[in-house]
């Protein structure tokens, strides 16, 4: 057990990989499709989505690139490397056009919708280029290029939530599954991209979520994670009654769909996170004690030039009713940025320092990378030298991962009740799945258990990982 390599949870998410769609619906007739998702949740949902209006005209999809009618790519833009990644991975493309040149290779998403038509002018080997809101458009644009032209539908829209399309699960497990409940974001933090390229904030029908979930549980899912830049500011209105809902309601609506459906969310907003959420999942059994809260910053200054709109004491606040409402084991996690505009070595110590007053059980950690547009590109200077901005982010990360393991230790000698997700990567005689708390737990398999809840006492763990035995 001790040798065992244990992934983390990042490993285990696959966050900085891009995920490639298996083949599905093939017959000898169909078109078919290489897609690979890059970047956050969202993105993954939304190819969920592309499939399945692809799959509705006809087409199919394939994980072998060379059998591929169509490569496209549904790409991220929060930062840099995120698009260099893109190019150089369109680079890589150039022999397999050079040898199929009827080949159609289209980019979606959020980097799509930052560049718009420069990225044809730019990219030469690029025939489609389509934002996240015109994916139902995606089979015209496909037979625009068929045609001999270039097609570009980077329109955002206002309405478009998708609600009333079944989303064609990939790279699924069975088990747990994604339910985007809303689309773009009305914040304007500073140094964001998302606005650009998500546009306006809507949220999507009640009805339709439910429903999602319901045949989700129904197909044998277990755990849904509700899908958001900030889930808090859900708010949809029944045309009929006018009657509204907020997100504390929606997620006791989809709490009281079943016991047997776990339910996550992602991302809360300390500006926006309500009591009255923190006591809804209190009330739920099956509502996840975990919360990922980002902070971005530990200075008054830096996050009021973030725009982030609250203070450290505001989120400090919000983390003691978090404590105060759902207790010590809620499992809280934060995003952080090293280096933004003008940060100086002390206000980098307020971040440090929140992260020691805070001790999450884990964070995702970057370091400032300027997006052309945004207000901070604008109205503030990228003054922090890279290698400046390095050595905070390693600080940060060292930090946390002390913190990570510390709370992990917490959890040594417990009992965990975890969903079962399959297979360990590294080892098929070992299971893997989740807390209540979203830790990865891998332990000795018995016999084939994934998509139950199993009750695991915890013996081991690293920063990363807990590990554990089952106990009848
Ligand atoms: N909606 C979520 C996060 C969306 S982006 C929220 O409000 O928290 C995910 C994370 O990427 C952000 O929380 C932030 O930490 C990071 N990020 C966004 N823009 C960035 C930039 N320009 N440079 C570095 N990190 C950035
Ligand atoms: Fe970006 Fe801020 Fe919106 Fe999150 S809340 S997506 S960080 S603008
Ligand atoms: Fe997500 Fe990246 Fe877009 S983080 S919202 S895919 S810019």
């Amino acid at each position: 057990m001790q040798d065992l390599k244990v992934l983390s949870p990042e490993e285990v998410k696959g966050l900085d990989e891009p995920r490639i769609s298996p083949s599905q619906n093939q017959s000898e007739y169909s078109k078919k499709i290489y897609l690979e998702s890059y970047g956050c949740q969202m993105n993954f949902a939304d190819s969920e989505v592309v499939t399945s209006i692809l799959m509705e005209q006809g087409y199919a999809t394939t994980s072998n690139i060379h059998e591929a009618d169509t490569i496209l790519l549904n790409t991220c833009a929060i930062r840099e490397n995120a698009e260099q990644k893109i190019r150089h991975r369109l680079q890589s493309f150039k022999p397999i056009k050079a040898k199929n040149p009827h080949i159609t290779i289209g980019i979606l998403g959020c980097m799509a919708e930052r560049l718009k038509t420069q990225l044809l002018e730019e990219e030469k080997i690029v025939d489609l280029v389509a934002g996240p809101d015109a994916y139902r458009d995606l089979p015209r644009l496909l037979e625009e290029v068929e045609d001999g032209n270039k097609a570009v539908n980077v329109f955002l829209s206002r309405e478009e939530t998708y609600g009333n399309i079944e989303p064609v699960r990939m790279h699924t497990n069975g088990v747990t599954a994604l339910v985007s409940i809303m689309r773009g974001c009305n914040n304007m933090c500073s140094f964001c991209v998302v606005p650009y390229t998500r546009g306006r904030e809507r949220s999507r029908d009640l009805d339709s979520i439910l429903k999602e979930c319901t045949q989700l549980f129904e197909s044998g899912y277990r755990e849904v994670t509700l899908l958001g830049q900030n889930v808090d500011s859900y708010h949809w209105q029944n045309p009929e009654t006018k009657q509204s809902i907020n997100f504390a309601q929606l997620l006791e609506k989809v709490a009281q769909l079943t016991p047997e459906l776990r339910v996550r969310f992602s991302t809360s907003h300390p500006k926006d996170i309500t009591n009255e959420v923190l006591y809804t999942m209190a009330k739920y059994e099956n509502i996840c004690k975990n919360i990922h809260l980002p902070a971005q910053s530990g200075n008054n200054r830096i996050l009021d030039l973030m725009n982030r709109t609250y203070t450290r004491e505001w989120y400090l606040e919000r983390i003691q009713s978090i404590r105060n409402i759902l207790g010590e084991s809620c499992g809280i996690s934060h995003d952080l940025i090293a280096g933004f505009c003008s940060e100086t070595e002390e206000e980098h110590q307020d971040s440090l320092s929140l992260l020691e007053e805070v001790k999450y059980d884990f964070g995702y950690m970057f370091s400032y990378s300027e997006r052309p547009g945004t207000p901070a590109e604008k109205k503030l200077s990228d003054d922090i030298r890279e290698d400046v901005k390095k050595r905070r982010l390693q600080e940060i990360i060292d930090l946390q991962r002390i913190h990570s393991s510390y709370r992990n230790q917490l959890m040594i000698g417990s009992v965990q009740r975890v969903l079962v997700e399959g297979d360990s990567k590294k080892s098929s005689a070992h299971h893997f799945g989740r807390t209540d708390n979203n830790k990865v737990v891998v332990f000795p398999k018995k016999e084939e258990m994934k998509g139950e809840f199993v009750d695991v006492i915890i013996t081991h763990c690293t920063s990363g990982t807990l590990l554990g035995e089952l106990i009848n």
